[in-house]
């Protein structure tokens, strides 16, 4: 990059962390549509916000209307979502902050780009594992039909592949335990870490 010099800030990332309380992380949530990351990272959150965590939350669908509107859903503006995403969450990281994320994310590769943004113990995949019939069966938007009809072209699970995630550090499997009990999976695991 030319002409382009990189700046220490004055106040580190361990300084924010210590006045904060708390590690900070990405709390990457991954898995089909209709899948329950939102339903998930936003329970998630709310249970973080409760014990005094500082948290934010990056959904796939909100991002779109705004950061990432440029957007469509080829394999290429979908590399380039999760990219933005990934630098997004760096710099909450850098504040301190335990960001969550809930965007498909089907490609192995972006996933695996957006980890080596951060330090190891920072990225924590969450694969939010569903059937794709039960998430067909949910279909909360109605977009598995549409899809079902031609009317959504590159739709995940039907005309666009998923690569689900091969060593995730959680799976939570939506189609198998409540909501509740999600919740607790994830919480149990960030105590576990030492994050909350
Ligand atoms: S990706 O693959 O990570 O870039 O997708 P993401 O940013 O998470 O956006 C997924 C939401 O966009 C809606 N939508 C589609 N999903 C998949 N494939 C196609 N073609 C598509 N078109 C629109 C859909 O509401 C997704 O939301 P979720 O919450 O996953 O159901």
């Amino acid at each position: 990059m030319n002409n382009i010099f990189w700046h220490e800030t004055v106040l580190s990332k361990d300084e924010r962390q210590k006045q904060k309380g708390h590690k900070s992380a990405i709390l990457w949530f991954t898995g089909l549509s209709g899948s329950g990351k939102s339903t998930l990272a936003n329970a998630v959150e709310r249970k973080l916000y409760e014990k005094k965590v500082h948290s934010y939350l990056l959904d796939g669908d909100n991002v779109r209307h705004g950061l990432n509107k440029d957007l469509g859903f080829s394999d290429q503006d979908r590399q380039e979502n999760i990219r933005r995403i990934g630098e997004v969450s760096k710099l909450f990281v850098d504040a301190g902050i335990v960001v969550l994320t809930a965007f498909i994310s089907p490609f192995r590769e972006d996933r695996d780009q957006v980890r080596q943004l951060v330090a190891e113990e920072e990225f924590i995949e969450i694969y939010v594992k569903c059937s794709l019939e039960e998430c067909e069966r949910r279909d909360p938007k109605g977009l598995y039909q549409k899809a079902r009809a031609g009317k959504i072209p590159f739709f995940t699970g039907i005309s666009s592949p998923y690569e689900e995630p091969t060593a995730p550090a959680l799976t939570i499997e939506t189609d198998r335990f409540s909501l509740d009990e999600s919740v607790d999976q994830v919480v149990q695991y960030l105590k576990k870490r030492s994050i909350v």
